[in-house]
């Protein structure tokens, strides 16, 4: 599987930080965000990776990862997304990369806890559609929403003011070739952008959009809060890793 990281956008919501540079290479406690986004596709098995960005900072991405080397990659793809298409638009760009291959996308700003490698499995068995993480919050009405109804998504509401549940649509997604002419279909939303909601909910029409749950946290980071919360939460996670590897090392000298 191939795996697509979406980083262009302007940041609106996180002006004036994002004046003068991508959101995604903000910090997040001790790197840069896309950081994150590209570790969870490596942790996953996934080797051949696209970065697609845009605006006036797109060169600094590949001045920052270059070849990929600080995550044990060979080399690393790139594209240009013109204007603010949204995340569908962007995902379109990708797909002389896919070469008619399932791709695993994942958006710039989500980060996680946990390991996606269980999903990534069961999606390479799957014959074909598309596969998304859900996740339980508090917060729903701020992500997309699925509805969900004897075991299947039956849904996906764009940010409604009365979600129909706490799900929310994790921005990891894997989907099959065909999504590049479901995205033809799309036509731009209320805010002006090709919906990734859309994409899935064309997948949950045909019957074959499969979920699972993403294990440990969840956050984006698109807004002053959720940018603080993602710091925190992952200065919390390597503060627990380092006590962990201090354990391990005592214990192995004990015995
Ligand atoms: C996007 C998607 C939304 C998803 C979210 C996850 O929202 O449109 O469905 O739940 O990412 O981070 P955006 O960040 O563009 O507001």
């Amino acid at each position: 599987m191939k795996g697509i990281v979406l980083a262009g956008g302007t940041g609106s919501r996180l002006f004036p930080l994002t004046k003068i540079t991508n959101k995604h290479l903000l910090p997040i406690y001790d790197r840069p965000m896309i950081y994150y986004p590209i570790q969870t596709l490596v942790d996953a098995g996934i080797r051949d990776i696209l970065i697609v960005t845009g605006g006036r900072n797109s060169g600094d991405f590949l001045r920052l990862l270059a070849n990929g080397k600080q995550f044990g990659l060979e080399h690393i793809n790139y594209t240009y997304q013109e204007g603010e298409g949204g995340i569908a638009d962007a995902l379109a760009l990708a797909k002389h990369f896919a070469d008619g291959q399932k791709t695993c996308v994942i958006l710039g700003d989500n980060i996680i806890e946990g390991s996606i490698r269980k999903a990534v499995a069961q999606f390479t068995g799957q014959a074909e559609g598309a596969h998304i993480l859900l996740k339980e919050v508090q917060d729903a009405e701020r992500f997309g929403v699925a509805e969900v109804a004897g075991g299947k998504i039956v849904g996906i509401e764009e940010k409604p003011q009365r979600p129909k549940s706490n799900y929310a649509v994790t921005g990891i997604y894997m989907y099959d070739p065909t999504v590049f002419d479901k995205i033809q279909t799309l036509v731009p939303s209320n805010r002006g952008e090709l919906e990734i909601t859309d994409v899935n909910n064309a997948y949950i029409g045909e019957g074959t959009m499969s979920f699972s749950f993403l294990d440990g946290w969840w956050t984006d980071a698109g807004t002053f809060d959720s940018l603080l919360r993602a710091a925190n939460l992952v200065a919390q996670m390597t503060a627990k890793k380092q006590i962990s590897a201090e354990l391990a090392a005592v214990e192995g000298a004990v015995l």
